[in-house]
């Protein structure tokens, strides 16, 4: 074990005691009714207190070409962009969307278009045109940028998007020919724009759209807004403990909410240097960028930590890691074994962090300081009720052991103001006065929460939620196809992984050739992340009387695990 010096945090009992958000707000400077524009927080804030010459940025991409940005780099980067929104006529609360690997322009086009006073909108990049389609649709997204590489899905797209007035693509470099509203742009090319006034937003003015899967309908757009800074920034630097000389890696892409609330804003809003790579996950190359860039904190995925655990520790030994000070993970349950891993090969455990694209900021987490139950979320943010409510009547319960769902109270700087034009799913995750998380826990006697898992069929696989709903509707399509039912089945590294049931319509014989035609007729409608990895022919599914699909049954059998008392299900 390596020894740690006292974390930002404290102790957490003290910290407990007389909570409020507003010793925070104090720190940033913000009093209520000021204006608050995170990007301006994350720039311009930290160039006036003296860092602008300070690394904000070190980016690595394929082939190992490097940049590097500085806060004062940052601020006339985000200005340079806002500016040039503006120019297009992109008016306040638009949503201007980010479709991009991971390369700078992801980063600056974030800070640009929230300085613009944009709403943005960040889509992971590995999304297929119908993905888009539809998320670009239910924001009525006003402009997108976009690289060459990926300009092609939205062009497919735009004809069904009248709302689309500008693709702007961010690495033109005049060889390809644009085509209708479409618009190039160049940082390299552009004047730096030296003044810019930050968009005069408000702590309630929209601020961040991240789309997010739940068990019916199509995507949810989260809607979050600038006053989250407040939680994001805190946070990042108690549960992050991150300090003024670290060198912070969250391996996340700013297209998740992880990328964005601690790729992006927690960090540079406490001015932290940051590094990204944007390269394929191999442990080599992971281990690698650890002992070039000499990272301090590493913030990654249980699912990124099981691939680092099968490579083994031979490839460990051959790196110097001994920057490492802090890790944490989230997304995923954590297992105990991951810890205790950790703990051996790099001398540190990995703490785990509990939350969601709704709760826009970490809810129940393993502090720094605080004894870890390797196996267990830990406890609550200081600011954060969270409790377990009963599955049946919804009020609060301490007793340990019993499983319920986990609920906080309102209240918190970073929560979801609602879902973009769908407030009847927005008002269904409130009962009794809590927010419904849709996850289940067990508390232990010292009030330690322990995940059992989600209280809906959303599967997640790698981190990332996939709706069965989605899956089971492109299914749906195939002329072959009379019904199915999607459930997640276990897989060593990615935790869960998506497994698709199948009845043939009349005149269609099972066959691997089926299997295949049906596999690539839904590649093409779905994210390579909601991809079944196997489809099983089934003579028929298993239903309630009502005639609902029953998926919990079929997944118990894919578990290994007890069927249960099915005669509630019946009833469903
Ligand atoms: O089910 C929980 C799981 O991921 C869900 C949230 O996913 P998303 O909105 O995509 O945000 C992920 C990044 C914040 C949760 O409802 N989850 C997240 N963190 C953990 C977790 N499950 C167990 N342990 C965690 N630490």
């Amino acid at each position: 074990m390596k020894t740690q010096a006292r974390p930002n945090i404290g102790s957490y009992e003290e910290r407990l005691k007389g909570f409020s958000w507003s010793a925070a707000e104090s720190e940033l400077g913000y009093t209520p009714g000021a204006d608050i524009n995170i990007a301006w927080y994350c720039t311009d804030r930290i160039c006036q207190q003296g860092k602008g010459g300070k690394t904000a940025l070190l980016w690595e991409g394929l082939g190992g070409v490097e940049k590097r940005y500085t806060f004062d780099d940052l601020r006339l980067a985000s200005n340079t962009i806002a500016s040039f929104l503006q120019g297009l006529g992109i008016a306040p609360e638009e949503r201007v969307c980010l479709f991009m690997d991971r390369i700078p322009e992801l980063y600056l086009g974030f800070l640009g278009a929230l300085k613009a006073g944009a709403v943005v909108q960040p889509l992971f990049s590995a999304f297929g045109d119908e993905s888009l389609l539809v998320r670009l649709e239910n924001a009525q997204t006003k402009a997108i940028l976009t690289t060459r590489k990926h300009v092609g899905k939205v062009r497919k797209i735009r004809e069904k998007l009248p709302c689309l007035k500008h693709i702007i693509v961010v690495d033109d470099d005049g060889r390809k020919a644009l085509q209708e509203r479409e618009v190039a742009f160049s940082l390299a090319r552009s004047k730096p724009v030296e003044d810019f006034k930050a968009a005069a937003t408000k702590a309630e003015s929209p601020s961040v759209l991240h789309y997010t899967s739940g068990t019916t309908g199509m995507p949810k757009g989260v809607r979050h807004v600038h006053y989250s800074l407040v939680s994001q920034y805190l946070t990042a630097k108690w549960v992050l403990d991150l300090r003024e000389d670290d060198v912070y890696w969250c391996t996340a892409d700013p297209g998740w909410v992880t990328g964005t609330s601690y790729g992006i804003i927690g960090p540079w809003s406490q001015g932290i240097t940051q590094c990204v790579l944007d390269v394929g996950f191999t442990a080599e190359a992971w281990y690698r960028f650890i002992q070039k860039r000499r990272v301090t904190v590493w913030y990654s995925a249980p699912t990124a930590i099981r691939a680092l655990m099968k490579a083994g520790e031979e490839i460990v030994k051959k790196h110097d890691l001994s920057s490492l000070r802090h890790l944490v993970s989230v997304g995923e349950p954590l297992n105990a074994e991951a810890v205790v891993w950790s703990e051996r090969v790099f001398g540190l455990p990995f703490h785990d962090s509990y939350w969601q694209t709704e709760t826009g900021s970490i809810m129940i987490t393993n502090f720094p300081g605080v004894k870890i139950k390797p196996g267990s979320m830990c406890k609550p943010f200081p600011g954060i009720t969270a409790a377990l409510l009963d599955m049946a009547t919804f009020e609060p319960f301490h007793e340990s052991g019993k499983v319920g769902l986990i609920a906080i109270k309102p209240g918190w700087p970073a929560m979801l103001r609602g879902y973009w034009n769908n407030q009847e799913a927005f008002e269904k995750k409130f009962k009794n006065g809590w927010y419904l998380t849709g996850d289940r826990a067990t508390l232990d006697q010292d009030g330690y929460f322990w995940f059992v898992g989600r209280d809906d069929d959303v599967i997640n696989t790698a981190g990332h939620l996939v709706s069965p709903f989605e899956v089971e509707s492109a299914l749906l399509e195939h002329p072959a196809v009379a019904e199915s039912a999607v459930v997640s089945k276990p897989d060593e590294i990615n935790m869960e992984v998506v497994k698709a049931f199948v009845t043939l319509k009349a005149g269609f014989a099972e066959s691997d050739d089926l299997k295949l035609e049906i596999m690539n007729f839904i590649r093409k409608k779905l994210s390579p992340l909601a991809m079944p990895t196997e489809i099983e022919f089934i003579a028929q599914l298993p239903k309630t009387r009502s005639g609902k699909i029953m998926r919990r049954m079929l997944k118990a059998k894919e578990w290994g695990q007890e069927i249960g008392d099915t005669s509630t299900l019946e009833n469903d």
